[in-house]
C-alpha cells in the first residue's frame, strides 16, 4: 500500500505572496493531502516527513476528517453560525465554509493563516461570498486576529462562535507558550462558545519522536507531539463534548472514519464548550 502522493503532479506556476526559498507548512500539508498547491522546495521537505512516517498522508487525512465531523457537529447539533478557523491551511476538498453552508447557508466563516499563499488561494476560491473571508494573521498575536476588519464584520464576539485550532498548535514550540496562547483565545469566547482543537499526540511511541525530528530536518520547524495531559490543558475551564479528548478517529466516527488506521494513536482531538 502506498499512501504517498503521486510524483510529478501539476503545480501552480505562481502563487502571490509565496516565499519559494523555504518550505511552507501549508503547502507541504497540501502536498501530503494530495493537493496541487506546492513546489519543489515543499516536496523535498515532505520527503523528510515520509522518511520519518511513511503513513503521514493518512495522518493528514484523518486529522482533516476529524475537522469535518467537528464542523458538522458545531453547525448541525450545537447551532453555531460563526466560525473562526485559525491555521486554516490552503483550500482543499471539504472546506469549512462549504461544510457549514451545507447545514446552514447563513453561517459565517473567517479563515486565518499566517501563510500569505492561503490568502491568495482563499480569495480566489471565495470570490465575493459575503459570508466568508480569509485574512493573514498569526495565532501568536490574537489581537491581530480580533482587530481585523473582516473578523469585526463577520464574527459578533458577543454571541456564541467557534474557534477552530485544527492541526496548528503542534507547530508552536513549548517556548512560545502554546497553553497561554490557547487560554487567551478561550478567555475571549462568550458563554455558549466552542473550541475545537486537534493535535499530534505523544502516546509514548517512537514514531512521535521520529516525526518531530522529520519536521526539523525538513526545515519545517516545530511539529510537536504532546501528551494527553498537555493536550487536556488546552481545554481548561471548558465542558468537553462527549466523548471528551480522544484519538481523533474515535471522536463521533462516521461511515468514512477508518476503524483500523495505522496512525490511530498519533492524533487526538476534542471540542470544548464554554458555560
Ligand atoms: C497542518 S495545517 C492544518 C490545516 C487545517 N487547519 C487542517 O486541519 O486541515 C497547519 C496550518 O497552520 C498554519 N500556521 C502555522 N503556524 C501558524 C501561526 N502561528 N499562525 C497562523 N497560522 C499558522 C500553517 O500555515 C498551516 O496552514
Amino acid at each position: 500500500m502506498t499512501n504517498r502522493p503521486a510524483a510529478g503532479q501539476d503545480t501552480r506556476d505562481e502563487v502571490p505572496g509565496a516565499d519559494l526559498s523555504r518550505p511552507s507548512i501549508a503547502r507541504v500539508y497540501d502536498y501530503v493531502l494530495g493537493g496541487k498547491q506546492h513546489f519543489e522546495v515543499d516536496r523535498r521537505a515532505a520527503q523528510s516527513i515520509f522518511d520519518a512516517l511513511p503513513d503521514a498522508p493518512l495522518l493528514a487525512r484523518e486529522n482533516r476528517h476529524f475537522l469535518r465531523r467537528g464542523v458538522r457537529y458545531l453547525v448541525a447539533e450545537a447551532g453555531i453560525r460563526q466560525i473562526l478557523d485559525i491555521g486554516s491551511g490552503l483550500p482543499t476538498e471539504g472546506n469549512v465554509h462549504e461544510l457549514a453552508h451545507e447545514v446552514a447557508p447563513d453561517a459565517r466563516v473567517v479563515y486565518v493563516d499566517n501563510d500569505p499563499g492561503v490568502l491568495a488561494h482563499g480569495r480566489a476560491l471565495l470570490g465575493r461570498d459575503p459570508s466568508t473571508a480569509v485574512i493573514t494573521a498569526d495565532l501568536r498575536d490574537p489581537d491581530s486576529i480580533f482587530g481585523n476588519d473582516a473578523v469585526g464584520r463577520l464574527i459578533d464576539t458577543g454571541e456564541p462562535y467557534a474557534i477552530l485550532l485544527s492541526g496548528i498548535v503542534q507547530h508552536l514550540g513549548d517556548d512560545e507558550d502554546p497553553c497561554g496562547i490557547v487560554a487567551t483565545l478561550r478567555d475571549r469566547l462568550p458563554a455558549g462558545g466552542y473550541l475545537l482543537l486537534s493535535h499530534f499526540l505523544d502516546d509514548d511511541e517512537p514514531r512521535a519522536k521520529r516525526l518531530e525530528r522529520g519536521f526539523l530536518q525538513g526545515g519545517l520547524g516545530t511539529g510537536r507531539f504532546r501528551t494527553w495531559d498537555e493536550l487536556r490543558r488546552f481545554f481548561d475551564g471548558l465542558e468537553l463534548v462527549e466523548p471528551g479528548l480522544v484519538y481523533a478517529n474515535d471522536w463521533h466516527p462516521d461511515a468514512a472514519t477508518p476503524t483500523d488506521s495505522p496512525v490511530h494513536t498519533l492524533c487526538a482531538g476534542a471540542i470544548g464548550r464554554k458555560d
